[in-house]
């Protein structure tokens, strides 16, 4: 692999995002440069919403570094690791550090709020967790209920990846927040995944599923 070739991640009407070399490190790049017409506007908003999200959880271990952010293109620091979806991770240690991880999040009035995905997920070398994309993050502080539950949301989120992954670590209580899902999420998986698959279908020409890593919600 040529180190000064960008290796490409993603790319979508939100724009491009790769891993690049600067001064000899790797780093991540999101180019929005790279959407189109309406998409532009959109993108350029969660951007600015992941900077700020990442500014807000700086000195976190298990979240990049914001690098830069000039309203075209975003850097962050490239985390060593797998999307979830690939490293599969089985090993309770995993959970409960992705507990601990969330806790930092929360306690910093952040939300990530799109936990549901696999692959915004890391395992790293060392088996520990990481969080990419906070494109949606709430980055508003604690504000009474909502934040409670999209705090909530999050948590519960990871516990369904738990399941999957690691089910027999399960606590009692944990099964039990699995069991109820906040109001928002009954009614989005009753009407507005629907409503949405079907735009996506007409306006993307697909469902977007990151490709590959599944969506629990
Ligand atoms: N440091 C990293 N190491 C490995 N994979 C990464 C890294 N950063 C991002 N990725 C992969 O690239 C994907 C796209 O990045 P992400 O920030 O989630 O962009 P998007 O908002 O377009 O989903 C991630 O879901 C993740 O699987
Ligand atoms: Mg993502």
């Amino acid at each position: 692999m040529d180190a000064a070739e960008p290796i490409l991640l993603k790319a979508d009407e939100l724009g491009r995002i790769e891993i690049i070399e600067r001064g000899g490190v790797r780093i991540v790049r999101r180019d929005i440069t790279a959407a189109r017409g309406w998409a532009r506007p959109v993108a350029c908003r969660a951007a600015a919403r992941e900077a700020r999200a990442l500014i807000g959880l700086a000195g976190i271990d298990g979240v990049p570094t914001l690098l830069a952010w000039d309203g075209r293109e975003l850097l962050r620091s490239y985390i060593i690791g797998a999307p979830m979806q690939q490293a599969q991770p089985r090993h309770r240690s995993y959970y409960r550090d992705a507990l601990r991880l969330l806790a930092r999040l929360h306690r910093r009035g952040i939300v990530h709020n799109d936990l549901a995905k696999e692959p915004n997920w890391l395992v790293r070398a060392d088996g520990s967790p990481a969080l990419v994309d906070f494109q949606i993050a709430w980055t508003r502080g604690h504000r009474g209920r909502l934040f409670r539950l999209l705090a909530r949301e999050d948590l519960r989120h990871l516990l369904k990846h738990k399941r999957t992954y690691c089910a027999a670590a399960l606590s009692a209580r944990q099964r039990a927040i699995l069991e109820t899902p906040a109001p928002h999420s009954r009614l989005w998986r009753a009407t507005g995944k629907r409503l949405y698959k079907l735009i996506a279908r007409r306006v993307f020409g697909y469902w977007d599923n990151e490709g590959k890593g599944r969506v629990r919600d």
